[in-house]
C-alpha cells in the first residue's frame, strides 16, 4: 500500500478523508437544520465521477480510510456507484476502510448492496428510541423505518455504531436504556455533545446543552465503564461497558484535546477541502480538478495540506485566554 505523502507542517500524517456527498437530507433534525432549507443546485456539486477521482487521488497519496457523510449520503442519486467502486478498493486491499455515516432511512433497501460493495461498518444516527421524541428531534423521520433499516444492516453483516446527540430534557433520561439496548443488539454507541452550528432557525430549539461528562457520570452509576485501550485519532474517547461488552464513545467537540493526533481532512459536496473543522481556511478542489485535471488536483491537495493548521478556533481561543491572563499578570505584577 502507498505510504502517505500527505504530512502536514506539524508532522501529522493525513490518511483519513471524510467526504460529504450531498448537502441534502430527508430529515430535518432540530440541531442541524431549519425546516425550510435551500439546498445547493446540482451543478455546484461534484459529480459522482468527480467524487471518485478526488477519493482516488487522495488514495494515491496514502489515504487509508474514507468516510462518506452528508447531509444524508444515501439519498444522493447513484451514490451506490461510488460506494461500489471505492468498496472494490477495500476488497483489493488498497483501502483499509470505507464507512458511512447515515440517518438510516434508506438502509432497509440499501443494506445488502452496501455489504456487497465492501462496506463493513456504518454509523447510524439515532438520538432516541421513543417514536414521538424521534419525530420531535428529526421532524421528518420515522423511527420504525430506521429500526427496520438497522435490522437489515445487521442481517447483512454490517457492524453498527449508534450515534446519539445528548439533548438535555429530551433524551438525557433515556441514554442509559439506549446503552443497554445497544448491548442487547450488539451495537457500539457514541454519545455526542450538541454543537452550536449553522442556522437552525430559532423557534424550534429544543433541548439544551448537556455536557457528556455529566452523561458519563450518570451512566457510571448504572454500568461498569472500563477505560478502553481503543483510541482513534478522532475526538471520541472510548470505554468498554463491562455489563454489555460493547464499546461506548463520548465526543465532546467543545473541549477537545485531540488536534495533536488529527489525521483527517474534510471535503464538502462542492469540493472544498477543509483542513480543520474549526477553521474557515479551505481549498477549492473542484476548481482545481475542472481547470487543471488530476495534476491540478494533486497540486491543490498537496498545497492545502501544507497549510493544515495546528488546531481549531477553540484551542486557539484557549491560548488567547492564556495570553490575556499573561497580560493581566504583566499589568498587575509589573
Ligand atoms: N451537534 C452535535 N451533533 C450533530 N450532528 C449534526 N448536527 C450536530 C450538532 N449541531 C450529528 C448527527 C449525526 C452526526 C453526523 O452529527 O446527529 O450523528
Ligand atoms: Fe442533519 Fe443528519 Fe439530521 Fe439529516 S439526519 S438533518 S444531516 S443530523
Amino acid at each position: 500500500m502507498t505510504e502517505s505523502q500527505l504530512i502536514d507542517p506539524f508532522g501529522r500524517t493525513v490518511d483519513y478523508i471524510r467526504m460529504s456527498v450531498t448537502d441534502r437530507c430527508d430529515f430535518r433534525c432540530v440541531y442541524c437544520m431549519a425546516e425550510e432549507m435551500t439546498f445547493l443546485p446540482k451543478s455546484e456539486l461534484l459529480t459522482i465521477e468527480e467524487l471518485e477521482v478526488v477519493a482516488r487521488r487522495f488514495m494515491a497519496m496514502g489515504t487509508k480510510k474514507i468516510r462518506l457523510t452528508g447531509g444524508e449520503p444515501l439519498v444522493r442519486r447513484n451514490i451506490i456507484q461510488l460506494i461500489r467502486n471505492l468498496g472494490a478498493e477495500v476488497k483489493a486491499g488498497n483501502l483499509d476502510e470505507l464507512t458511512i455515516t447515515t440517518n438510516g432511512s434508506q438502509l432497509s433497501k440499501m443494506a445488502d448492496d452496501l455489504a456487497d460493495a465492501g462496506v463493513r461498518r456504518i454509523n447510524v444516527s439515532i438520538d432516541t428510541l421513543d417514536r414521538d421524541k424521534f419525530k420531535l428531534i428529526t421532524r421528518w423521520g420515522d423511527l420504525d423505518k430506521v429500526l427496520d433499516g438497522l435490522h437489515a444492516a445487521k442481517q447483512a453483516g454490517l457492524q453498527i455504531k449508534l450515534n446519539a446527540v445528548a439533548l438535555k430534557g429530551v433524551n438525557d433520561d433515556e441514554l442509559g436504556d439506549m446503552v443497554s439496548w445497544c448491548g442487547d443488539m450488539g451495537y457500539d454507541m457514541t454519545i455526542i455533545e450538541v454543537m452550536p452550528m449553522g442556522d437552525i432557525g430559532n423557534e424550534n430549539r429544543i433541548g439544551q446543552y448537556m455536557p457528556v461528562s455529566v452523561v458519563r457520570s450518570r451512566l457510571a452509576k448504572r454500568f461498569t465503564l472500563i477505560d478502553s485501550a481503543h483510541q482513534t485519532a478522532g475526538p471520541a474517547r472510548y470505554v468498554e461497558v463491562q455489563d454489555t461488552g460493547r464499546k461506548l464513545g463520548f465526543i465532546t467537540p467543545m473541549t477537545h484535546n485531540f488536534c495533536e493526533s488529527c489525521n483527517r481532512v474534510r471535503i464538502t459536496c462542492t469540493g472544498q477541502l477543509y483542513m480543520c473543522l474549526g477553521q474557515e481556511d479551505n481549498a477549492d478542489l473542484s476548481h482545481a480538478l475542472r481547470t487543471g485535471g488530476e495534476a491540478g488536483l494533486d497540486e491543490a491537495i498537496i498545497e492545502a495540506i501544507g497549510r493544515k493548521p495546528k488546531g481549531h478556533d477553540f484551542v486557539i481561543s484557549r491560548r488567547v485566554d492564556n495570553v490575556a491572563v499573561g497580560r493581566h499578570m504583566n499589568v498587575t505584577g509589573g
